[in-house]
């Protein structure tokens, strides 16, 4: 069994699937490990401790997965439509591809996986289960994604985060406003609570309301009996009369906020617009936003994906990819996560799919020249 781990190449991207932690793992699981040349530049693991962890340094991406059997990735693999970076050309018929895909925003990829007889595996699509929740790359890159969302507010904020006292004054604290209290937006509570800012939150689940006040933040009501919460989990989209009483009660609260995160998304439909030209007016200047939905259109309008926009006085930042700002971290637990996907998968030193294995049937798309995810159709 010989498992490759490429040096990512996307914009924006510092992370690599597999430390050497994890790579000693494959090699007492009786796997030979390829790991490109630099692959860990960018979260400062040389070669030379994946080469003690048991790996083979190649020196290009043609090296490294030509005879892989299973390559693990960060980032989907650049397709032949990409250019002279196509590292599909380079993967052997049958080879297993697991990757972050972003498949439900790149459907094209998935013809182009069955058509080279590719096993695609897309780890986003892992289903929330309980067993399942150690392979959560979801969850595991939102949470830092969350909490350096706060980060990022601090460092363009022109004024602290808690309160002080000094001899020459009182500082007060920042007052952050996180709205979507899914993983991130949890995240970013404790950690805007952690630094000494005092923080409200909202969500349209009713479900967040006992999460968000046992992180000792403030839940903001909407006067509705409707509840945005779906058997998913996930949220669903709420009605325009909704939506009106929500943005009424967003507004009276931006005019309060210095620091405002924004993280909510609805699956497989644009992220709802939460605050409006109108609202930004309205804010204090100086006010930073951190709009984490940028990359599923933003929470905000005048959000700009890689940029910090300013508008009416207000910072929005639109940074694209915010776990790759943390990357090392985001390296070590996605690396974990893949590691317990692979376990699942290996049994006896080899590879074996059991399809009917609710994990490997929601997350696997293509199979033996065929499209075998319930998501697409194979036409
Ligand atoms: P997400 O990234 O899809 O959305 C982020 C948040 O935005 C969600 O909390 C959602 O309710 C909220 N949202 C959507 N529309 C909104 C609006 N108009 N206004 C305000 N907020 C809005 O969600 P994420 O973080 O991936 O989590 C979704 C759910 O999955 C949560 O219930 C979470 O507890 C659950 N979950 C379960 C896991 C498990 O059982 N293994 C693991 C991780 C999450």
């Amino acid at each position: 069994m010989k498992i490759a781990i490429a040096k990512e190449r996307r914009p924006f991207e510092n992370r690599v699937a597999a430390t050497p932690e994890t790579v000693k793992k494959f090699v007492s699981m009786g796997a030979e490990v390829f790991v490109e040349r630099g692959a860990g530049e960018s979260v400062n693991i040389s070669d030379k401790e994946y080469e003690v962890a048991g790996a083979k340094i190649t020196k290009d991406a043609a090296a490294t997965f030509e005879s892989a059997d299973l390559i693990l990735k960060v980032q989907r693999p650049f397709l032949p439509k990409e250019g002279k970076d196509n590292e599909i050309q380079h993967m052997k018929k049958g080879a297993i591809v697991c990757a972050h895909m972003n498949v439900l925003n790149s459907p094209e990829q998935v013809k182009v996986y069955r058509d080279h007889g590719i096993t695609a595996v897309a780890l986003e699509l892992i289903p929330r289960i309980t067993r399942a929740q150690s392979m959560d790359i979801l969850s595991s890159q939102s949470n830092l994604a969350g909490y350096r969302a706060v980060i990022e507010a601090a460092s363009v904020y022109d004024r602290g985060f808690a309160m002080m006292m000094t001899a020459a004054g009182t500082v007060a604290p920042a007052k952050v406003l996180v709205l979507g209290a899914g993983v991130a937006g949890l995240q970013a509570i404790a950690s805007a609570r952690r630094m000494g800012a005092v923080v409200s939150a909202f969500d349209v689940r009713a479900a967040a309301k006992e999460q968000v006040e046992s992180l000792g933040a403030k839940f903001i009501e909407v006067d509705s009996e409707e509840k945005g919460d779906t058997s998913s989990g996930y949220a669903k989209e709420m009605s325009t009369d909704y939506q009106k009483r929500q943005s009424a009660k967003i507004a009276e609260t931006l005019e309060k906020s210095d620091i405002v995160i924004t993280t909510a998304l609805i699956p497989g439909k644009p992220a709802p617009k939460l605050i409006t030209a109108d609202m930004l007016k309205r804010m204090k200047p100086g006010s930073v936003i951190v709009d984490m939905a940028v990359e599923n259109g933003g929470n905000c309008e005048g959000s700009v994906p890689g940029e910090v926009a300013e508008v009416s006085g207000v910072k929005i930042i639109g940074h694209l990819n915010l776990p790759a700002r943390i990357a090392k971290d985001a390296s070590g637990l996605f690396a974990k996560n893949v590691f317990n996907f692979v376990s699942l998968i290996v049994k006896d030193k080899a590879i074996s799919l059991n399809f009917e294995d609710e994990i490997i049937h929601n997350s696997v798309l293509t199979h033996d020249g065929k499209i075998t995810s319930p998501l697409f159709k194979d036409e």
